[in-house]
């Protein structure tokens, strides 16, 4: 049978979610692997299980289970998603919207998004910090698909600007603050859950990708569907397959953790100056 998207499904678990945090929040974040110690800085936390949600889609990883964490960050009100819904976890595209939308239903303008990624352009190195610019989606795959909901947006929309240009100025203007530089990366989205093969590699290259990764898409495409601006970072946690010898992702989480003290205070940063 033909799933459908249904407006009040997402209605109702939002609404749970309303009734607990008792105000709008207008920035969310949806944090990737191993970048979890920002809600370290978190104020005043109100925390929600994915699992007591109406509706909401149950984490498939049991180490640490899935939460929304609401509170202040830089003094202003943000709600976080501690873990993310990944295709190769097993989820149909039309439930990863899910999330997006749920957001959207609790006023969210801006979308704050981390993941970890592998460094295919020769220029990026394991522990850089970088900002998606755009991505490449050729797995064949679209979370808007199926039936339109009107309420979140049209039928047909663009994304040549998903990755909004006054949140990315914003972001390297933080960094340069805090003493370092962040690269615009394009993104090139696979299905996982293996990593890529050599060749898919160089043809990812070819084709214009700078960093490689399985997650982050289904958010954006998204957002773009229902109006939410986005800024997204990769950590560029590894070399990609064809750079190194051994391609077993071991170095994914450690570098991802290594790396987040510096990109929490540029996110950290970003929050206390973006626009209210
Ligand atoms: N490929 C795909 N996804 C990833 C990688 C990678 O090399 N590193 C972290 N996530």
């Amino acid at each position: 049978m033909l799933k459908k998207k249904n407006f009040d499904t997402y209605k109702k678990s939002a609404d749970y979610i309303l009734d607990k945090i008792k105000t709008k929040v207008e920035i969310a974040i949806i944090l990737g692997t191993g970048l979890e110690n920002l809600l370290d800085e978190m104020e005043d936390k109100i925390e929600i299980n994915y699992r007591d949600v109406p509706n909401f889609l149950i984490s498939t990883t049991n180490n640490s289970e899935g939460k929304f964490i609401f509170g202040k960050l830089s003094g202003k009100k943000v709600i976080c998603m501690t873990k993310r819904f990944h295709y190769y976890e097993g989820y149909d595209f039309d439930e990863l919207v899910m999330p997006v939308y749920v957001l959207k239903l609790l006023g969210v303008e801006k979308l704050i998004l981390t993941n970890a990624a592998g460094a295919v352009n020769y220029n990026f190195y394991p522990g850089d910090i970088c900002l998606i610019r755009d991505h490449i989606n050729f797995a064949g795959v679209s979370p808007t698909r199926g039936n339109n909901l009107a309420e979140f947006g049209e039928r047909f929309y663009p994304i040549d600007k998903l990755y909004d240009e006054k949140l990315r100025k914003l972001a390297k203007k933080s960094a340069i603050k805090l003493g370092f530089e962040v690269k615009e990366a394009v993104y090139f989205f696979t299905v996982g859950p293996f990593f890529e093969s050599p060749s898919e590699i160089r043809a990812i290259r070819t084709l214009g990708g700078d960093l490689v990764g399985m997650s982050t898409i289904t958010e954006t495409l998204t957002a773009g569907h229902c109006g939410i601006k986005v800024l997204a970072f990769s950590v560029a946690t590894n070399y990609s397959s064809d750079r190194i010898e051994n391609m077993d992702g071991t170095e994914v989480e450690d570098v991802a953790r290594e790396v987040s003290p510096k990109l929490k205070n540029l996110i950290l940063k970003i929050i206390e100056e973006i626009d209210d």
